[in-house]
């Protein structure tokens, strides 16, 4: 069951300057986010205050459709539509703002054509790619390595977030995904158990190995949600240096890398942030 908004606790104040969102569902109608011009515009107004600047919103799009050409077509067309629907409202009243559309392809089939420049994360060729309703289907690493092998430049979606049991089991898939080469997005919310504790265990274990390039909010667009911006960036960094300059892992997960992406460039390696005593500190002062 959700909460009406009045009890959403304040997530006000900026998290992060030059922050680049490359997973969200805020094309109105498309899939099961946003439903409304108004909750774009309400979701967009708390990534702002939080400090990002640009935002490539990626509505659900399964593999198995790129195969369907005329389907495939009717389907972007659909959410074009929709989307510069709410790009103009978007642009009127958050002018700095970048907001563009990619999609969250689902690898529902074990050979999509991905080639499509409209299904990508901007102009540089990289693809948001997760597997069906968090189901992992048999083979799942040797799909993602073929694809990789044929040249497809793509960007996992919430690794930590896949039904894949508990402990060691799911620790073993993981590094055979981690083993193709794919960078891997977090979603910030993973981070402070918002998805329950084998996800954020599973984040924080993808952290403390230096195996996530960049978080993203993976926002559904409605005003009941939480951004968990703040609450992942409380999880890891200690009070004491939250404050400017920032902490270049959390630059770099937020902000250099998802930026990089964007423009079709490998994501930097990002330093293992540590934990101790069940708080999480920043692995050396090299951070900051
Ligand atoms: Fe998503």
């Amino acid at each position: 069951m959700t909460r009406p908004a009045s009890e959403v606790p304040a997530e006000s104040g900026a998290a992060f300057s030059g922050g680049v969102d490359l997973h969200s569902h805020l094309v109105p109608g498309v899939d099961d986010g946003a439903s409304t011009v108004e909750n774009v515009l309400e979701g967009i107004g708390r990534m702002v205050e939080h400090g990002v600047d640009t935002v490539v919103t990626t509505p659900h799009l399964e593999g198995s459709l790129t195969l369907l050409p005329e389907a495939f077509q009717r389907r972007l067309e659909t959410m074009e539509a929709s989307f510069a629907e709410a790009r103009t409202a978007v642009m009127e009243a958050f002018p700095d703002l970048v907001f563009l559309r990619a999609n969250e392809v689902a690898l529902d089939h074990p050979e999509p054509d991905l080639s499509d420049p409209r299904i990508q994360l901007g102009d540089g060729g990289y693809l948001l790619v997760e597997f069906p309703r968090l189901r992992v289907p048999p083979g799942s690493a040797a799909v993602l390595k073929r694809l990789v092998d044929e040249g497809n430049r793509m960007l996992l979606a919430h690794p930590e977030r896949y039904r894949l049991g508990e402990g060691e089991r799911a620790l073993r898939q993981i590094t055979r995904w981690r083993e193709t080469g794919v960078p891997f997005q977090v979603n910030y919310g993973s981070l402070v158990g918002a998805y329950g504790p084998e996800p954020r265990r599973r984040a924080l274990w993808l952290l403390r190995k230096g195996w996530v390039e960049c978080l993203a909010t993976d926002f559904h667009g409605r005003p009941n949600l939480r951004l968990y911006i703040r609450d992942a960036r409380r999880q890891l960094i200690p009070e004491e240096v939250g404050a400017e300059p920032e902490p270049a892992f959390w630059q770099l997960l937020t902000s250099t890398n998802p930026r990089r992406i964007l423009g079709g460039e490998e994501p930097l390696p990002v330093p293992p942030v540590e934990i101790q005593d069940g708080i999480w500190q920043r692995f050396t002062s090299f951070f900051r």
